[in-house]
């Protein structure tokens, strides 16, 4: 077996024993794609220090924001070769591995935030992260960002009707796509750094995201008009692959814990205060004109949507949707 390494593969094999003896430091690299103004690019960072601080030094966590490092096409890939050892994609973007997870980006499945917590601490949530550690990731916590909002350059966004024949960028996921689809609009699949410059080349005519990615990346600068629209959650995994976790020492996997348990607590207001504050920015800029939709503006979206929960739950089963707090009440 040794012998069909390539001198290559055997250095990194070297490497991980080295890594993980008690004399060498621990070095986590972490890679995202927002900017570091935002709730996650903030937590990794909170994240780093709480660990090198209850490591006394011994874990370095290294935060590579923006997807200089992997865009994030690539960051699921190159967390499971080993590149990067620390990732948190939003949950849609783990629905390739995992298909069940686009049960999160369900349109209106949600009311607020309170409600996806409860859904993600059932037993939808436990089945949703046993499926990860069976696809060889090691799901250590879950972020959040907030609520997805309408933004586009051609026309307010008021009925359903409205979105026919305009293009949007989605992240890759079935039920985004079947959203637009349903709404007669055109999508294209675009990492998240990209959506500026094809904004600004007029290449799209719109997106949907959250208040904070919006104004992080200065989206709103290109857009004439946002919908507030709440219509989907925008959460993150954060991942390591199972392998490089069960490597490590069972004190430094207690140290990482603490850490994500304390980060997480605080990355929830964190994200609440940001969306809140983008908000603002958004009222003040005068750049954007802002809808508010309203509740019989928001059943029409609904009525217009509901073609996808059948379809969903003829492809996973009828739990996904039933366990959904709405519906349990
Ligand atoms: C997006 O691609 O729009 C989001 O997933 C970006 C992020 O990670 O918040």
């Amino acid at each position: 077996f040794f012998l069909s390494l390539t001198s290559c593969q055997t250095q990194k094999v070297a490497e991980d024993n080295e890594q993980l003896s008690r004399e060498e430091r621990i070095v986590i690299r972490f890679s995202h794609i927002v900017g570091e103004k935002t709730p996650k690019g903030m937590a990794a960072r909170k994240f780093a220090s709480l660990v090198k601080e209850k490591s006394n030094g011994f874990v370095e966590v290294q935060v590579f924001p923006n997807g200089y490092l992997y865009k994030d096409g690539e960051e699921i890939d190159a967390l499971l070769r080993g590149d990067i050892q620390m990732i948190a994609p939003a949950t849609a973007k783990i629905s390739s591995y995992v298909p069940e997870w686009q049960a999160i980006d369900l349109p209106f499945a949600f009311q607020d935030t309170d409600e996806v917590h409860e859904y993600l601490e059932g037993n939808v949530g436990n089945k949703l992260l046993n499926e990860l550690e069976r696809k060889g990731f090691y799901p250590l916590g879950m972020w959040e960002n907030g609520f997805k909002q309408m933004t586009n350059t051609s026309k307010p966004l008021v009925k359903p009707e409205d979105f026919r024949g305009l293009r949007f960028r989605i992240m890759p996921s079935e039920i985004i796509r079947q959203q637009f689809l349903e709404l007669k609009a055109e999508l294209q699949t675009n990492s998240f750094n990209e959506v500026y410059q094809l904004l600004e080349k007029n290449k799209i005519d719109g997106q949907e995201n959250t208040y904070s990615n919006i104004v992080s990346k200065g989206i709103h600068s290109q857009q004439k008009y946002m919908t507030v629209s709440n219509h989907g959650y925008l959460g993150y995994v954060v991942l390591l692959k199972k392998e490089f976790w069960d490597k490590l020492p069972e004190d430094i996997q207690q140290i990482l814990q603490e850490s994500i348990e304390e980060v997480t607590a605080w990355e929830k207001t964190m994200a609440r205060k940001l969306n809140d504050e983008s908000l603002q920015e958004l009222k003040n800029c005068g750049c954007v004109e802002i809808h508010y939709l309203s509740e019989e503006e928001k059943q029409l979206w609904e009525e217009a949507l509901k073609p996808i929960y059948q379809r969903f739950t003829n492809r996973f089963g009828a739990e996904y949707i039933k366990q959904l707090p709405r519906n349990k009440e």
